[in-house]
């Protein structure tokens, strides 16, 4: 492998706003637009890594927060990394931490130095700092390590707003510090180096300033100042109408990088995510496609179905006729159905193969579209046939 390629985000075609490009990490090339499934703990929910390559998944992610607390990042770096750990030798990208504390933990106490919290598994106190939570992405080995973050909730005054950007911005600085851009390029003492050995980690900045536009302006420009290999963009789908989250991208689109991966957070529904590439954006994650296989919500390209519902008892057909996914060659609704009333472990392999094929079809689809300058037919095409607009 070239080292001097890793972190370089190739632009290899653009339609209007909407772009396909390549991204270099340690453990392969990823092709953008791309959707990342989410394996918070190390796993995909219900899904082992011989599923994921065969549906084509190129990138998963995975949490600090979670990792730090159980099993611990330094019980995974002995084990030679997260990719050696859980048997996946693909890219694999990991959230900061900073969101989970907000969303997951009692939050103690944050300061400009740090954030400190206790555990949701036993109450136990720990700190985040901006140092720490690259030292422990550095542990799992990280192809994508995410700075530490702010996240402030939908409705916050402009001035918590404004004290959010300037703590996020300072953070990045720190996380940036903590792992300079020559050790992107530089090369390891061995293969599966971890902790401070570790290299070829590529660091995204994220961008915070909920939705006023001068605070998103002010945010991408400190971690343009700072300089990463990508740039992310948080603070969304959190509760605010859908119009504002679209605004807020589209302002970011001319703003950030052209030559750098731009990351939308935890969004989201199909929808969105058409928007986002729309609008310039090169990688998403979310629960939903997985979360949502669970409950029984099915995605299909006539929108989504609830499996549960009872006229499906004696439908033959597969759940979504164009579908090339295990679970739609394979079985009929009727027998969807059967396993979720029974709440059999096989429905949630099935409906998660499904709906993670759906997600990464999507996206896959519309990088087609764009290398053939057609994402706006693409788009048009897919939003009428989908009649969804809910998740
Ligand atoms: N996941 C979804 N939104 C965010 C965000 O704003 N920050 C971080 N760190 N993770 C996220
Ligand atoms: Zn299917």
């Amino acid at each position: 492998m070239d080292r001097s390629l890793i972190g370089n985000f190739t632009l290899q075609a653009v339609d209007n706003n909407a772009r396909a490009g390549l991204l270099h990490t340690v453990h392969g090339v990823i092709e953008t637009p791309i959707f990342m499934p989410v394996g918070t703990v190390g796993s995909v929910k219900a899904i082992a890594p011989d599923d994921l390559n065969a549906l084509g998944a190129q990138i998963i992610l995975g949490n600090t927060y979670h990792l730090y607390l159980r099993p611990n990042d330094e019980l995974i770096a002995r084990r030679g990394g997260l990719h050696k750990f859980i048997a996946w030798d693909k890219p694999i990208l990991t959230d900061s931490g900073g969101f989970q504390v907000f969303s997951l933990s009692s939050l103690r106490k944050m300061t400009d130095e740090y954030v400190e919290f206790r555990s949701h598994l036993d109450g136990s106190k720990h700190i985040f700092s901006p140092e720490k939570v690259i030292s422990i992405q550095r542990n799992l080995n990280s192809d994508i390590m995410m700075q530490l973050d702010e996240c402030i909730g939908y409705g916050a005054p402009e001035k918590e707003a404004l004290k959010a950007v300037q703590r996020s911005a300072a953070w990045a600085k720190r996380c940036r510090d903590a792992y300079p851009p020559h050790l992107v390029n530089e090369i390891p003492q061995s293969e599966n180096a971890v902790g401070e050995n570790s290299r070829g980690n590529l660091l995204f900045g994220i961008v915070q300033g909920e939705t006023y536009p001068e605070l998103r302006e002010m945010s991408a420009k400190a971690l343009m100042d700072i300089g990463m290999e990508g740039y992310a963009i948080g603070g969304l789908a959190v509760g605010e109408p859908k119009h504002k989250m679209v605004k807020i991208i589209a302002q970011l689109n001319p703003l950030l990088p052209r030559t750098k991966p731009r990351y939308l957070m935890g969004v989201g529904t199909p929808l969105d995510i058409l928007y986002g590439i729309e609008n310039g954006v090169d990688m998403f994650d979310c629960v939903l496609p997985t979360r949502n296989a669970r409950n029984g919500t099915l995605y299909t390209y006539n929108g989504k179905i609830n499996i549960k519902r009872k006229e499906f008892a004696e439908d033959e057909s597969p759940l979504d006729e164009h579908c090339d996914c295990y679970t739609c060659r394979t079985f009929s609704k009727a027998y969807l159905r059967h396993l979720y009333a029974s709440q059999e472990i096989l429905s949630f392999r099935l409906n998660s193969l499904h709906n993670l094929t759906f997600f990464l079809n999507l996206v896959r689809n519309a990088r087609k579209a764009i290398f053939e300058g057609k994402y706006k037919e693409y788009k048009a095409h897919f939003e009428k046939a989908y009649a969804d607009e809910n998740e």
